[in-house]
């Protein structure tokens, strides 16, 4: 890893966190939900009360690492997290906000991720890798690393830059490279913010309303996102390639709806050529049709089993899970014939719903079954709902709500 990255991390830790604010809320978000990952990498299966060692690696100010660490204790999981990262402040930032939780779970290392195999850490369940890749001078070399530490059953979480989100991104840096590489971080902060004063109209971070960070994340994201001396984004491609190389196999891109041409398109010449093409060939084919994909979320396992990775919606014993609780507040205002709007920076789309969504999501609580939630539903209705059509409404219905990740499957309601 280069000395200026980690000197920027130990500089400007990110994002910047107080542990004060660990008393009012918990930060919850991609990769490494616990839903997420029972459901993505466990196929729904995953026992949380035998041990699960979970590896974060560039853990920063520590989002990924307290909302996992909370998750496993709320669930009694025997878990360690080894939490690493190259920058001694971020860690203090995390310890702090773990001290404020009173959780156990953490060991924490300063180190970086591509001194692992001399760590001796031994092979993880799940490993956690967020917004880290992109900032390696070799990521493949950075990935192949953690896949060596990932048990055969395991499986990561990624995220990296997306290049088309991003755009306009990599002109301002290679702006401010050109004109304040040499100077100290102050000065080339404050050289930043004269350059954006200055942008024309046409310049095409300008013109991408979308990126933020200068604005709502302080000095830290200023620098991330317009200093940054190792930085690159990816496509789907790219992304499927980089995870490839490392032995593994892409099986959930989040938030999914964004990654299916079809949120994007209803012209059905053009939707029936999509159909005909791969998984990723579509993520693709949505990317390019969005544009709007700063980043890129994903989970992957080791390629051998990716087939079988993904919790699936054919099987009555499944519990569906929602990610904000039961769904009785999600089902009070649906009608049957009702749709879910998903929205995501400048572009929403409306889903439709089956005809009985409200009365199955009002009695999905996280612990009934398929099975179980069929079977209230045909009682009330004398019988006549019969398990095929409420397995079809269902699907549809869970094909809409994990789509716009709200919804997951388990075989454990522990
Ligand atoms: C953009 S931050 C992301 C932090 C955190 N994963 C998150 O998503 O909030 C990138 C982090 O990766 C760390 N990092 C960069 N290179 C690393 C390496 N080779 N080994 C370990 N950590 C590294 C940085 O110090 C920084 O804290």
């Amino acid at each position: 890893m280069t000395e200026r990255v980690r000197a920027q991390y130990e500089a400007y830790p990110y994002p910047p966190r107080d542990a004060r604010d660990e008393a009012k809320r918990l930060i919850e978000g991609s990769p490494s939900h616990l839903l997420e990952i029972n459901h993505y990498v466990f196929g729904g299966g995953r026992d949380f009360r035998q041990p699960f060692r979970v590896l974060i690696a560039g853990g920063g100010t520590g989002d990924g690492t307290i909302m996992l660490a909370q998750h496993l204790a709320d669930r009694g999981c025997p878990a360690e997290l080894v939490y690493l990262d190259v920058s001694a402040s971020a860690r203090a930032i995390v310890e702090a906000r773990a001290q404020q939780r009173n959780l156990t779970n953490i060991r924490f290392m300063t180190a970086s991720l591509l001194d692992l195999p001399t760590l001796a850490l031994g092979l993880f369940d799940y490993v956690d890798c967020c917004g880290v890749l992109h900032h390696l001078p070799d990521p493949a070399a950075g990935l192949a690393i953690l896949a060596a530490a990932l048990k055969d059953d395991g499986g990561m979480g990624l995220m990296v830059y997306g290049a088309l989100g991003r755009t306009g991104v990599y002109h301002l840096q290679a702006i401010l490279s050109r004109l304040a590489a040499d100077e100290a971080d102050t000065a080339r902060l404050d050289l930043a913010r004269r350059l954006l004063k200055q942008l024309p109209p046409t310049n095409w971070f300008a013109r991408n309303p979308f990126l933020r960070d200068h604005l709502n994340v302080g000095d830290a994201g200023l620098y991330d996102l317009l200093l940054h001396s190792q930085d690159r984004a990816y496509t789907v491609p790219e992304l499927a390639a980089l995870v490839a190389s490392a032995g593994l196999a892409i099986i959930g891109l989040i938030e999914p709806w964004r990654y299916d041409p079809a949120s994007y398109l209803n012209d059905g010449a053009l939707l029936k050529r999509c159909s005909s093409l791969d998984r990723l060939e579509r993520a693709a084919m949505a990317e390019l049709l969005a544009g709007n994909l700063k980043v890129h979320i994903c989970y992957a396992v080791k390629a051998a089993r990716a087939a079988t990775a993904v919790a699936q919606p054919q099987d009555p014993a499944m519990i569906p899970v929602l990610r904000d609780g039961s769904g009785g507040e999600s089902a009070k205002d649906l009608r049957p014939g009702g749709t879910l709007t998903a929205r995501a920076e400048g572009f929403e789309a409306r889903f439709a719903l089956p005809r009985r969504a409200g009365p199955i999501l009002a009695r999905i609580d996280g612990r009934r079954s398929l099975a179980d939630i069929h079977g209230d539903l045909a009682a009330d209705d004398g019988g006549r709902f019969d398990r095929r059509a409420f397995m079809e409404e269902f699907s549809q219905l869970f094909r809409v709500f994990n789509a716009v990740n709200k919804m997951f499957l388990s075989r454990d309601n522990n």
